[in-house]
């Protein structure tokens, strides 16, 4: 297809047409996965929707089939629709919530899952889906902190290049890829008081130090589209702020594909106060280049006339039109405007059980074990079993964002824990022969945590701490003498002072369709735990946001008799679970840091080793974390930042050398001015097994 020409027969509606998205009920009402649901009509008529470009969200090839097939049939010129959709961790099968993936600190697993995502989603043909989520944040009280990949730039940044590459491959035109619309840029994740929408209000320096790495990452990887995020930043919603739209996303990172907004996005800078009514939304929209308009009508209820008002120009009309129609070459759709939507492949692939082993691998690394007193796990077998609590025969443990996974074809704890042969009591709190039951087990699993619904959009909370309701059952089984396991259940960091009385601890998330069977392995023994949090747990809510790569202050807390430092008078300054920290069934001692050089100039490179060895007599994966830390410089650095990990299987009683090798680039910083700096002088280098457990060694840049 000559798009150039293709262009150039349009009118102008048909242009605008092509920069509005809607939800799937304009074409086929009652559709199942209708993600607004019918009360949200924008009053287009049926002229203008049958001018759009894209569509939010199918569920079914028939459904995409029926739409497609009616759109062409009325549309003058038969430009092909993209169907568009939220597939952030899984389609229907469904794998853990990002951030349990990154704590697998395995970039393939994230690799994997989307290609699983994509490969299911393209048979009901879906074209782009709305992942990864880029956004770094350091606030658990952020609901949406489920949707990324932590508090580190480094980490997150491995993870959402994979997360692209994994939907989209080398080609988005070929079966089984989709493109990826990587969001919400820039800066969504910082929230002020983790309120979701909420002000943003940040440096340059944060920004580019740690804010926009996952987007700059996801760009360089490929992605195909940049959705625009709902907050402001330097008091403009980012939607229509021309610098960071504008200037940083297509001169500074070079994005040339289609940027769109988030849901109602334009429409809402209204609602800013930052354009009197949807005429001028659409003016800032146009001049901050947003291609398409998701769920509103600014653009086409507004640009024709603002065109003879000469307030905007055809040109840039033309430029952001262009974009798209290039998106759908590259998709295919001129050639193919169903895809390879196929209900015979829906039926193979969907859900297929190789999906779900899939599904059950990557959940195996995702899990972190927090405490595990006198090495209460693995669980014996044969143990009779008193299980308590919310999660004991719950099945919605997708995570948000898996609107096409059915949580009803999930298993159990209580399922999985029987069909490995336990002998499980489930214990309802509310029974008065609780004493009793005890009495007669030999163990207390604790099955708790956080319904799915309190954490994703719109899922902000101030009270990050588990319900007395819940937790009473560890005292009381405590009480009663018994050994207890509370297994977590949650999509966020927690307060989780009040669960100190368990003997084990299992960070379990939400791990999508095989999560009870996963949990069950990892009790039993099974699988090995390797998980490590890639977001910091707070000792109280009052200390977010904490994280590990803070500043050292002109007075920290070095000397605790100083009353002059920076410190609280009622909770500690440190996280209660690090950043980093995972425990495992193996026991890993490391040894010292070697390096070849202890001076380094720019042309240099590095050899770094370390010896790390399995006491145990359980072979398991281990996490070698090294960090940097920059001395003295003209901007005041983090205390440590990760520059590097590896993950690496030891055997048995083997030892292990890790090696890594750094140059100049791992030691530079951005400045406000985004420009990469570094000063001469000494750099510490720290290894270990979490953020705070740490070897170390110093060199010299020169
Ligand atoms: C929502 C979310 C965004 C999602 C979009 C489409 O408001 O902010 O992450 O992709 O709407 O569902």
């Amino acid at each position: 297809m000559n798009i150039n020409k293709l262009l150039s027969s349009m009118t102008l509606e048909e242009k605008i047409g092509q920069m509005i998205q809607l939800p799937p009920r304009n074409f086929i009402i009652d559709s199942d996965t209708d993600v607004i649901g019918n009360e949200y009509d924008l009053g287009l008529d049926l002229d203008q929707i049958y001018t759009t470009g894209s569509i939010l969200g199918i569920g079914s090839a028939t459904e995409m089939k029926e739409i497609q097939t009616k759109y062409l049939e009325s549309s003058r010129l038969k430009i092909p629709l993209i169907f568009m959709a939220d597939i952030v961790h899984g389609y229907e099968t469904i794998f853990p919530i990002p951030l349990a993936l990154s704590c697998s600190w395995n970039e393939k697993l994230a690799f994997d899952t989307a290609r699983i995502s994509a490969v299911e989603a393209a048979t009901s043909g879906i074209h782009v889906t709305f992942a990864p989520m880029a956004d770094l944040s350091r606030d658990p009280r952020w609901g949406r902190v489920l949707e990324g990949f932590g508090e580190d730039t480094y980490l997150l940044s491995r993870f959402t290049e994979s997360m692209v590459k994994g939907f989209q491959q080398n080609d988005v035109s070929l079966k089984g890829n989709i493109a990826s619309c990587v969001k919400h840029f820039v800066g969504y994740g910082a929230p002020i008081a983790g309120r979701d929408y909420n002000t943003v209000d940040m440096s340059k320096l944060s920004l580019y130090q740690d804010y926009i790495g996952g987007y700059k990452s996801a760009i360089e990887a490929g992605a195909k589209l940049v959705m625009s995020s709902f907050n402001t930043f330097d008091g403009i919603p980012v939607t229509v702020n021309e610098n960071l739209m504008v200037e940083v996303l297509r001169e500074k990172l070079g994005f040339e594909g289609v940027t769109i907004t988030d849901f109602d996005g334009l429409n809402q800078v209204i609602a800013h106060r930052v354009a009197e009514n949807q005429r001028e939304a659409a003016v800032l929209g146009v001049k901050a280049k947003i291609d398409i308009e998701m769920a509103s009508t600014c653009y086409i209820d507004n640009i024709v006339q603002l065109i003879s008002d000469q307030r905007i120009s055809i040109k840039e009309i033309d430029e952001a039109v262009m974009r798209i129609l290039r998106l759908k070459s590259q998709l295919g759709l001129f050639s193919n405007p169903f895809s390879f939507a196929n209900e015979e492949d829906e039926k193979l692939l969907v859900r297929s059980s190789n999906h779900l082993e899939n599904a059950k691998e990557i959940a195996s690394e995702c899990a972190v074990l927090l405490k595990n007193e006198k090495q209460i796990l693995p669980l014996k077998e044969g143990l009779k079993i008193a299980l308590i609590g919310p999660f004991a025969t719950e099945t919605k443990t997708n995570g948000a964002w898996s609107w096409r996974g059915n949580n009803y074809k999930n298993v159990t704890l209580f399922e999985a824990l029987t069909t490995n042969g336990y002998n499980v009591d489930i214990i309802d709190y509310l029974n008065e022969q609780i004493e009793d039951q005890l009495s007669k087990v030999d163990v207390v699993i604790c099955a708790l945590g956080e319904h799915q619904d309190d954490s994703g959009e719109a899922k902000s909370k101030v009270n990050l701490e588990l319900p007395d309701r819940q937790v009473k059952w560890i005292d009381f089984a405590k009480k009663s003498n018994k050994k207890v396991i509370t297994v977590l259940y949650n999509g966020r960091p927690l307060v989780l002072n009040n669960i100190d009385n368990s003997d084990a601890i299992l960070e379990a998330w939400f791990l999508g369709s095989k999560t009870n069977e996963t949990i069950v392995d990892i009790l039993t023994g099974k699988i090995n735990p390797s998980g490590k949090l890639t977001m910091s747990f707070p000792r109280h809510v009052g200390q977010i946001p904490v994280y590990y790569n803070q500043l050292t202050t002109g007075r920290p807390r070095l000397d605790q008799s100083n009353p002059y430092t920076s410190f609280y008078l009622d909770c500690g300054n440190t996280p209660k679970y690090s950043f980093g920290f995972g425990l495992s069934y193996s026991n890993f001692i490391y040894g010292n840091i070697l390096i070849n050089k202890k001076y380094m100039t720019k042309k240099d490179t590095i050899q770094v080793s370390i010896d790390v060895k399995n006491t145990s007599s359980i072979g398991g994966y281990e996490i070698v974390q090294l960090y940097i830390r920059d001395e003295v410089s003209i901007i005041a650095r983090p205390e440590k930042e990760l520059k590097r990990y590896k993950k690496i299987w030891i055997d048995p009683n083997i030892t292990e050398t890790i090696q890594f090798t750094l140059s100049v680039k791992d030691l530079y910083y951005k400045n406000p001015k985004d420009e990469s700096k570094i000063e001469s002088g000494v750099f510490t280098i720290l290894i270990g097994p979490n953020s705070t457990n740490l070897h170390s060694t110093k060199i010299n840049f020169q």
